[in-house]
């Protein structure tokens, strides 16, 4: 089946698109290098035709709230509104483990889009939300 993974050149979504590739699965990336923007909706209808299914890993680089509040909250919604119209069945996003209870600039957003459903109105897709530690966090309290 189709999957669109939003911020498929990244890190993270590097990774996913050759995991879902190897399971047979046909890996639809969304990113601004490839003509689809989730901050103006610019060619993401076109992108998540016949998609089953989406997975967001997409990212803003940056350390204050402000920033990270307005990318996160703009991406999740262009990206629910996206889903809903081209039908599809599930979104699976990507959080970070602790970042309800630590107060960093970046992590107020990511709370924004882990918060957002996806059922509104009378459309209504079930949606998944992962956590992940950090890398870096891990190889820093490895240090200590
Ligand atoms: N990296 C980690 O260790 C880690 C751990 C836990 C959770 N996470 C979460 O996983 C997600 C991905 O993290 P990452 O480190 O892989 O990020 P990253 O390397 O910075 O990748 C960001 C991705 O988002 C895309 N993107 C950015 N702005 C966009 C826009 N306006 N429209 C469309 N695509 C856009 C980028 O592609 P273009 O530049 O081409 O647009 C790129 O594919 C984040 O939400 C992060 O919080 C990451």
């Amino acid at each position: 089946m189709k999957i669109a993974i939003a911020g498929g050149t990244g890190l993270v979504g590097s990774k996913v698109v050759a995991k879902v590739r190897a399971a047979g699965h046909e890996p639809v990336v969304i990113a601004r290098s490839h003509g689809t923007n989730l901050i103006t909706g610019e060619g993401l209808l076109e992108a998540l035709r016949d998609c089953r299914a989406m997975i967001d890993v997409s990212n803003v680089v940056t350390t204050r709230k402000k920033v990270s509040i307005e990318f996160f909250s703009r991406a999740t919604a262009t990206l629910l509104r996206a889903a809903r119209q081209a039908d599809v069945d599930h979104l699976v996003t990507l959080s970070i483990v602790g970042c309800d209870a630590v107060d960093l600039g970046y992590y107020f957003g990511k709370r924004v889009s882990s918060r957002r459903g996806m059922c509104r109105g009378r459309s209504c897709a079930p949606r998944s939300s992962l956590s992940s530690r950090n890398p870096c966090w891990r190889r820093s309290r490895r240090s200590r």
